[in-house]
């Protein structure tokens, strides 16, 4: 779903790729983990400002599919880390209408964070402000495979297989395309996050590490998304005459 009239506006979808805890951490002569506790910090942050601006979709690429092949310490650090954070925020998010949703493999999560990421995603379906989907165990190509197992399983004849059928079946379904897409952190790639829902998406490239990514750090991007001219393949004389 394309959201067409956002060109001086506020995105109704981010996406963040948070990157550079372990950078943070070295300079610091700190652990990893002590940089991915500060990138939680940041996580809380930034889903506050986002709810107070009133952005309604706020997408975190917290572990990738990838990721497993780190140290098994800074797994499980990052696994007590979001247990930490639902324990912790879930009441609040509940309290602001923030409704919990998970892309990515959730069977293939250790139990303790399984059970409690199903708690607070029922805990927090109710809430009609803002959406926080919170990216684990999840990698974009192996979503679009997972789609299209889906519609060979369900028999789905290949002239039913349209755009809006494929994105019915991502874990994006009834949520619009990111509008803007931050990566933290000074790398410029998209490491196999939302790569069709990133089609037309603005991308924000920042220097700063994830941890000290914070409101104002927040507020740049917005205010660079702002200044963009969307176009969708249309030409500039197209848009100015709608
Ligand atoms: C990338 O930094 C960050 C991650 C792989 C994980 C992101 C996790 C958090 C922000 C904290 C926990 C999240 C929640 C939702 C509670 P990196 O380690 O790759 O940094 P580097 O590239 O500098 O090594």
């Amino acid at each position: 779903m394309q959201n067409q009239d956002s060109s001086d506006k506020l995105p109704a979808h981010v996406a963040i790729i948070m990157d550079g805890n372990g950078r943070w951490a070295q300079a610091r002569g700190l652990s990893r983990s002590a940089g991915h506790r500060a990138g939680a910090d940041a996580v809380r942050t930034v889903v506050t400002r986002c709810r107070t601006l009133g952005i309604r979709h706020l997408t975190l690429y917290a572990f990738s599919s990838e990721n497993w092949n780190r140290p098994r310490a800074e797994i499980t650090a990052l696994f007590s880390l979001l247990l930490e954070f639902l324990q912790q925020e879930v009441p609040l998010m509940e309290e602001k209408g923030i409704a919990l949703k998970v892309f990515g493999d959730v069977d293939g999560l250790p139990l303790a964070q399984r059970t409690a990421l199903r708690h607070a995603i029922s805990r927090t379906a109710g809430g009609q402000h803002m959406t926080l989907n919170l990216a684990l165990n999840y990698g974009s190509r192996a979503e679009l495979v997972r789609a299209i197992q889906s519609f060979v399983r369900d028999g789905v004849r290949p002239e039913d297989i349209t755009e809006a059928s494929l994105a019915a079946r991502l874990y994006t379904a009834g949520q619009p395309d990111p509008d803007l897409l931050i990566r933290t952190s000074g790398e410029q790639r998209l490491s196999n996050y939302l790569l069709y829902q990133c089609a037309y998406s603005e991308l924000y490239f920042t220097p700063v590490a994830w941890p000290d990514f914070d409101e104002s750090q927040l507020d740049a991007a917005l205010a660079a998304y702002a200044g963009r001219s969307r176009r969708f393949g249309k030409t500039q004389e197209q848009i100015n005459g709608c």
